[in-house]
């Protein structure tokens, strides 16, 4: 195919050159982005008198039905064109003629990308958060069933103190709702249109930027044209953004592999979310909670290509950054791919609460209920937490756990402890008197799940 810049050359580009320079392969997934963006771009010539009414129709016609035709199948990219903007713009001239090279005054193809970008990111951030949204529903499912399932809460993934499974679960819920605040912040800024800035320094037509950020849905134009064609920061925010959705992903996915191993035996995940092994047939294997974990480095590898990419480029636009759409249209797809797949695990998933009880049995999770208990008979806790320790100790040499030592063996600690105690350090006593603001307690867990409830009623009402 003859290149549209051929003008200065005498030779045609090589071909293994031409296929290293070619972006169409992945870039042919902003068609629909490209095209909207000429039909705003047409219509804008036409309305400030840079295009005729009949060129504008030619053009809103051959692009309508391009689109019409690449979204049924009946038009097939041409990988030979540079790029989609290329491809388009050929296709348009092929059908409606000199017209269609009318198209790209007071334009170019960095404005158009630059453009395409961000309405495409746009786009796809909306789609990652309604995954999103899904993912908290379930999980706040989950938590509402599992409010008062007692289990060992963990520090160094060492059995800690007594929590109910909801309010673990809802501390997902809570980092998800960030994620989806974070989401929004990020399409806030990215939503100027830098359309109009053309190659780099704007233009002598009287063109009407304005105009064409209202009518693609942009709260306001790219303020610098240089800034506009060469920044892609709203792409590494994007980006950081998905990194830190996968963080918090590999993080839950991580535990449910804790859980669901036979050494917990917390959780059971549904045959449709797990796999066998092809030689153990007792395995059943989290597969879709390692692959998130392990694409999560697959993400943050995309973050990192696109930073490396533009750290060390001068203003404004260079080839190199045709580079960051592979590594957004990465993430976009991984992202995505991982929250499909977790929230129906989530959903699909049993807990096993005899089992979280068991563990919360052992290992001494009351130790610091029974200085508590000291405390609230007046003893300072430094001073109790050393008998707590002491008791732990004596408890260990004798394979038992706190509940089950006799009344003797705290009295000869001291004469504050009573039969009571054994009520106070009771595991669901335990759990059920953190009724501090966001604690365990059932109280808290209570107000916790109406938060976040409103939280999603809000994001639902905000659609309608
Ligand atoms: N395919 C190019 C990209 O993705 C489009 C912009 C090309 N601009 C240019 N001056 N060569 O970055």
């Amino acid at each position: 195919m003859d290149k549209m810049w051929a003008g200065r050359f005498q030779k045609a580009l090589d071909k293994e050159a031409d296929d290293f320079n070619s972006s169409i392969h992945f870039d042919c997934r902003m068609y629909r982005q490209d095209i909207r963006g000429s039909l705003a771009h047409a219509k804008m010539l036409e309305k400030c008198g840079i295009l005729s009414q009949e060129d504008a129709a030619l053009i809103q016609t051959g692009l309508d039905s391009i689109l019409a035709d690449l979204d049924c199948g009946a038009l097939a990219f041409d990988f030979d064109a540079e790029d989609i903007h290329m491809f388009i713009e050929a296709e348009l001239t092929k059908r409606i003629g000199d017209a269609g090279k009318r198209l790209h005054t007071a334009r170019s193809r960095n404005d158009q990308v630059a453009v395409d970008i961000r309405m495409y990111l746009r786009d796809e951030a909306a789609g990652v958060k309604a995954l999103l949204l899904s993912l908290i529903e379930a999980v706040l499912h989950k938590a509402e069933e599992y409010a008062g399932a007692i289990m060992p809460g963990y520090t160094h993934l060492q059995r800690a103190q007594p929590i109910y499974f909801g309010q673990q679960l809802l501390a997902y819920c809570m980092m998800f709702t960030r994620d989806v605040g974070r989401l929004e912040d990020a399409v806030k800024r990215m939503n100027y249109s830098p359309l109009g800035s053309c190659a780099l320094a704007g233009t002598s037509y009287p063109i009407n930027r304005e105009y064409t950020a209202s009518l693609l849905g942009f709260d306001g134009i790219c303020m610098n044209s240089i800034d506009g064609v060469s920044d892609r920061d709203f792409c590494a925010e994007l980006l950081a953004v998905f990194s830190v959705i996968m963080m918090h992903l590999s993080r839950f996915s991580e535990e449910i592999i804790l859980w669901s191993s036979f050494e917990f035996r917390f959780i059971e995940l549904d045959d449709s979310y797990t796999t066998g092994s092809s030689i153990m047939p007792q395995k059943k294997n989290p597969d879709m909670a390692e692959l998130v974990r392990g694409k999560t480095g697959r993400v943050y590898g995309d973050l990192t290509a696109l930073l490396t990419a533009l750290k060390g480029l001068p203003l404004a636009y260079n080839k190199d950054m045709q580079e960051d759409k592979e590594a957004i249209f990465d993430a976009v797809d991984t992202v995505k791919k991982c929250l499909r797949v977790f929230a129906p695990m989530i959903d699909t998933m049993k807990a096993l609460p005899a089992n979280m009880k068991k563990a919360a049995q052992t290992g001494f999770i009351n130790a610091t209920d029974v200085a508590d208990y000291l405390v609230g008979k007046g003893m300072p806790f430094r001073a109790a937490y050393k008998i707590s320790g002491q008791l732990v100790a004596e408890c260990i040499e004798k394979d038992t756990v706190l509940e089950a030592l006799p009344l003797e063996a705290y009295r000869a600690h001291s004469d504050l402890f009573d039969t009571d105690v054994y009520g106070f350090i009771n595991i669901e006593a335990c759990a059920e008197k953190r009724n501090s603001a966001g604690g365990t307690g059932k109280e808290s867990i209570k107000t916790q799940i109406a938060y976040v409830k409103a939280f999603l009623d809000a994001q639902k009402e905000a659609l309608e």
